[in-house]
């Protein structure tokens, strides 16, 4: 006997079966629409790309360790989109001169890394991508896109306790290396990344990384007051670059109520080399998921990279996996329900298969999906299979109750069944699911 192929799918990505994909779709929806109300349009491209976008600025891990990427047939150096900004990028400035700015789109593609797949962490996800390209003034833009954050999660029925946005200001971390500690522009990404880590390690581990990078003990008390000192240490530090348009962004997101949301963090250092101005991400407080839910920043020269114009963007993106973690934890993850579904039984006779098919037409021109059973099988068995579907009614009419102009419709949760004249089914349909149906809409 030969043998048999695994049934898992390949290490670090999902198979979306009916229920999680139902999941899925409604969380899907929800960002849609929220995201829509702003005035942003959809996008989408091919999950190909040629390496090249992603070379010159996209995060030294992704394109050196985690890229997915092979020869064409035609030698062509292609990459699996491992993010969306560089595709956003290319799709603006192939079309710069015709699209009235600013652009506000938004895609939710699939992307590629490899990685160690773990808590938060797979090989795919899927990306929920927000940008402003083009905008008169950039201030605005940063406000309104992280306002469409927060209102994401609002949308989602999260509440202000249980998330907060991290924000600070690319040019602030380096103007505090170059003004503060002296450092050469090259020493910069070593000291950023072990400022990144310092969440997950011990305080002697942090000094001692420190030390070894060549910061001494002055240079690390000062990176102390900088890391703790919040928005105190900026206005006491004006001279710092990007302070006071931080001060100046955090005042209007304050003023428009966002201000509960928000946290000044200068330990929030993305790895990507596009960003240029805010850069900031969004945590769950619970301590359960230490991943970020949404991650973005300022990008002003990726454009650049493509045609002659330098264009300003800004933008996030946000990961389904971390988002699920984060809805399950707080408990506002939709549930697997299926949509307001009736069953049509069906009978052994031709006569009898027109009429369920006509009627099937029928409740469903009427706006309400309707299943038709396709099987021989004994009523009693089809009606076992519609509820085990999860299927909410079935109607069943045989030809007698055809002439009749009735029809049987069962509650295949309660097992109650009655007997309606045909052009009653909506409404029966409706009274019997009472809120259900007018949630489902
Ligand atoms: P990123 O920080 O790499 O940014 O990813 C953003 C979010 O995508 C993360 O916060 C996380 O939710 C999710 N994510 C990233 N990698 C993985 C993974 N391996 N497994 C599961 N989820 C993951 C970017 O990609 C930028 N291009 C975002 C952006 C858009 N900046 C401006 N516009």
């Amino acid at each position: 006997m030969s043998e048999k192929l695994s049934t898992k799918p390949y290490k670090g990505t999902r198979d979306f079966y009916p229920d999680e994909m139902r999941q899925r779709t409604k969380v899907f929806s929800s960002l849609e629409k929220t995201v829509r109300s702003f005035g942003f349009e959809k996008i989408d491209a091919p999950i190909v790309e040629p390496i090249e976008i992603y070379l010159a600025k996209t995060s030294e891990e992704i394109v050196n360790q985690q890229i997915y990427s092979f020869i064409d047939r035609g030698e062509r150096r292609v990459a699996i989109r491992p993010e969306m900004t560089p595709t956003v990028a290319r799709m603006f400035s192939g079309k710069a001169r015709e699209l009235p700015r600013p652009v506000r789109w938004f895609s939710i593609p699939n992307l590629w890394r490899y990685e160690q797949p773990g808590k938060g962490r797979l090989r795919e996800h899927w990306q929920l991508n927000c940008d402003i390209l083009g905008a008169p003034d950039e201030f605005l833009a940063d406000a309104e896109i992280i306002m469409l954050a927060v209102e994401i999660l609002k949308s989602l029925g999260a509440t202000q306790s249980q998330f907060i946005v991290k924000l600070s200001h690319r040019e602030i971390l380096n103007s505090f290396f170059e003004k503060r500690l002296g450092l050469a522009k090259e020493n910069w990404p070593t000291i950023a990344r072990i400022l990144d880590k310092k969440e997950k390690i011990s305080g002697e581990e942090f000094s001692s990384f420190l030390s070894a990078a060549g910061i001494d003990a002055v240079g690390q008390e000062q990176i102390l007051n900088f890391l703790t000192g919040g928005l105190q240490w900026l206005r006491e530090n004006p001279e710092i670059d990007g302070a006071g348009y931080l001060l100046e962004l955090m005042a209007l997101l304050e003023k428009s109520g966002y201000s509960e949301h928000l946290a000044y963090d200068p330990g929030v250092v993305r790895g990507f080399d596009y960003y240029t101005g805010i850069v900031f991400e969004v945590f769950d407080t619970s301590g359960e998921n230490r991943r970020s839910l949404f991650g973005g920043g300022r990008y002003d020269k990726l454009v650049s990279a493509f045609i002659k114009e330098e264009i300003n963007a800004v933008g996030f993106g946000m990961g389904d996996v971390t988002l699920f973690d984060f809805l399950q934890t707080h408990q506002i993850l939709p549930g697997p329900q299926r949509e307001l579904q009736v069953f049509v039984a069906s009978f052994p006779t031709p006569e009898d298969q027109v009429n369920s098919f006509r009627l099937a037409r029928e409740i469903r021109n009427l706006g309400i999906p309707a299943e038709m059973g396709l099987g021989p099988a004994k009523l009693g068995k089809q009606l076992a299979e519609a509820a085990g579907k999860k299927i909410s009614f079935a109607i069943i009419q045989g030809l007698e109750e055809k002439d009749r102009g009735v029809v049987q419709i069962k509650n295949l949760e309660t097992g109650e069944q009655v007997e309606i004249p045909e052009e009653e089914i909506v409404e029966q349909v409706k009274a019997m699911a009472g809120d259900r149906y007018d949630t489902q809409k």
